[in-house]
């Protein structure tokens, strides 16, 4: 995605769903807004006095309805300041520029059945997919852990609507999902797709190795964007061009905002899509994308998460 490809939106609504999340419904400010399929996000841009962030949100609204998109966004404790922006800044009325949907977590429609695991807010991709799980009328079922005291939208909605496809865990009343035992209900055949933390994505996936359920079967998404760190330079040395890194910022926006275009879809370390060429200096990998052979060649960057090390990095741009 390139920075001009965006599209103007206008939010039209602002519910708080849970203690923490907060759920926008954008419109487009003048035509169609995109056909999406289930599973698929939008990068928000958000243009804070400081540093202008861009954070990916899936897409939560039913794909047959193009008429809006709705995402939700939950506070994060330890936000650079998106999640912040969007739960302080933005209201009703708030234009906001957002990328073209991109999908890295489709259903895989040839699956026996599908299970979903969701977690906190982890739930919003799932949102989509649901409709149209229901009009394929093919089997799934539907895991949601969260902290009632903090996430746990729409479980009341989905218990509704699901009956006995819907299990939910609230771990504020001590109940919690035994992966296990999920997954060896399930018959030959079954896909599993989780979004939530690293600990349910990491559970599951080694839930998996055990039981001999192939990775081909096992579909993740992490919903953890670029964390802060410590600012630095990077330098561009096909450029002659030097730029600061602020601790807020991640590298693929410090260099956005220079004007110089990284191809990405997830920011989040998982696509693959924004690999840089490091020419210099040590790198914090924090990817989930490259090979432990590649991050210990430090020959390589995921600029959408990863960092400099130290003071100071070289890019071969
Ligand atoms: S944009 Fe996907 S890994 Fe960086």
């Amino acid at each position: 995605m390139s920075v001009i490809d965006q599209m103007s939106v206008v939010v039209t609504a602002v519910k708080q769903v849970a203690p923490m999340i907060k759920e926008f419904t954008l419109e487009p400010l003048e035509g169609q807004l995109t056909p999406f399929s289930p599973g698929a996000h939008v990068v928000v841009t958000m243009a804070g006095t400081e540093s202008t962030y861009r954070n990916a949100y899936s897409l939560m609204s039913d794909p047959q309805d193009n008429s809006q998109y709705r995402i939700a966004v939950r506070l994060q404790e330890t936000s650079r300041g998106g999640s912040v922006y969007m739960h302080q800044q933005v209201e009703v009325g708030t234009q906001l520029k957002i990328s073209p949907p991109s999908n890295l977590f489709a259903p895989q429609w040839m699956a026996k059945k599908h299970v979903l695991f969701a977690g906190g807010v982890g739930i919003t991709p799932f949102l989509s997919y649901l409709p149209a799980l229901q009009r394929q009328q093919v089997p799934f079922e539907l895991h949601y852990m969260y902290r009632s005291q903090q996430t746990g939208a729409y479980r009341i909605e989905l218990t509704e609507s699901l009956a006995d496809r819907c299990h939910c865990y609230d771990a504020d009343q001590g109940n919690r999902c035994d992966v296990s035992a999920v997954m060896s209900a399930q018959p030959l055949g079954t896909h599993f797709y989780i979004c939530g933390p690293e600990s349910l994505i990491e559970a599951v996936q080694t839930t998996a190795d055990e039981m001999g359920i192939p990775p081909s079967a096992i579909h993740w998404e992490a919903f953890a964007g670029a964390k802060p760190g410590q600012p630095f330079v990077v330098e561009l040395s096909g450029r002659g061009v030097e730029l600061d890194v602020a601790a807020d910022s991640s590298l693929l926006e410090a260099l956005e905002a220079a004007d110089i275009k990284i191809p990405n879809l997830c920011r989040a370390g998982v696509c693959g899509q924004c690999v840089c060429d490091v020419a210099g200096g040590e790198v914090e990998h924090r990817d989930s994308y490259l090979s432990d052979t590649e991050k210990q060649s430090g020959r390589v960057i995921m600029p959408c998460v990863s960092r400099a090390a130290g003071e100071r990095l070289v890019l071969d741009i």
